[in-house]
């Protein structure tokens, strides 16, 4: 099928999807689908100059080490560096390294995120505002090889590369064998981000990501990226989903799991999610206050 660029939605950065803008505004949230840019080259992201600002970035997270598709976070050893250094030796630590809030360091970067905000809410249309908030730029610099592992996330993602290849594996967000409904329950429990499980493999989209190309990773997308032979240097451009009903419900379900109950996953009955959400915080103001009352008198 030859794909067509759908030009009219251009932007000063070039954001662009490959596939014209009504499939993709179909697949939003939905399944992955790639996009062009036009910032590989751009002086903002280059090596020297991400080194340069490094230390301005508002949170800051890395690792480095050999890692594999079911490693947990957490587990991988963090470097006892700043952050400079382990930049700066990138080619050979086998290191990944997240510079957070990149928008919040300079107008320049805010740009960026405001000028893509604006692409994203042009592609969704009507309401895009209560759809996609927070907009969040992460840089995020690794090693040649480097495995980031399985995991989903509940942020709306779109990864764009800039200087390296990276493979990207992503499944199906509504495939319930990859993610289950306990698995989505447990992240906004206890921030779990999903559990490998042998096969999965055959359940994903394998995309090549080239600098000035991107991909669009759903909310609750499975998804474990290996870089190629080069340094990678790619944004990570995330959004918030609003918390509503269908959040309740997950939390509650997980609470009636540990009853021994089997609940109807969230998002298959909107008011059977309400009533659990009323149910849930209700259970919070009537728990919360006997619950410090309780932690004043044990002390
Ligand atoms: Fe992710």
């Amino acid at each position: 099928m030859q794909i067509i660029p759908a030009r009219e939605n251009a932007t000063p950065h070039g954001w662009c999807t490959l596939e014209p803008v009504a499939i993709c505004r179909d697949k939003l949230q939905k399944l992955p689908f790639k996009l062009t840019h036009s910032l590989a080259g751009n002086p903002l992201f280059q090596i020297d100059q991400l080194l340069a600002v490094a230390k301005y970035a508002k949170n800051v997270y890395f690792d480095a080490g050999n890692v594999s598709i079911d490693d947990r976070w957490g587990n991988i050893p963090v470097p006892n560096l700043p952050v400079e250094e382990v930049i700066s030796r990138v080619e050979n630590n086998g290191a990944w390294i997240i510079l957070k809030e990149m928008e919040k360091i300079s107008p320049e970067y805010a740009a960026v995120m405001d000028e893509f905000t604006a692409f994203v809410h042009g592609l969704y249309g009507e309401g895009a505002d209560e759809r996609f908030l927070k907009p969040e730029m992460l840089v995020i610099i690794s090693s040649p090889g480097r495995l980031t592992p399985f995991h989903f996330d509940a942020e709306v993602n779109f990864l764009a590369q800039i200087i390296g290849e990276k493979h990207v594996w992503i499944c199906d967000p509504s495939d319930r064998t990859v993610v289950t409904d306990e698995d989505i329950e447990k992240y906004y429990n206890q921030q779990n981000v999903g559990t490998y499980r042998k096969g999965v493999e055959t359940h994903a989209t394998s995309y090549v990501l080239q600098p000035g190309e991107a991909v669009h990773i759903p909310t609750h997308a499975a998804h474990w990226i290996k870089n190629g032979n080069g340094v990678s240097v790619s944004l990570s451009l995330n959004f918030e989903q609003p918390f509503g009903a269908y959040h309740d419900a997950l939390r509650a379900n997980w609470i009636m799991r540990k009853f021994g109950m089997r609940p109807l996953p969230a998002g298959r009955d909107a008011r059977r999610d309400k009533l659990k959400s009323t149910l849930l915080k209700a259970g919070t103001r009537t728990l919360g206050p006997m619950l410090s009352k309780a932690r004043t008198l044990i002390k």
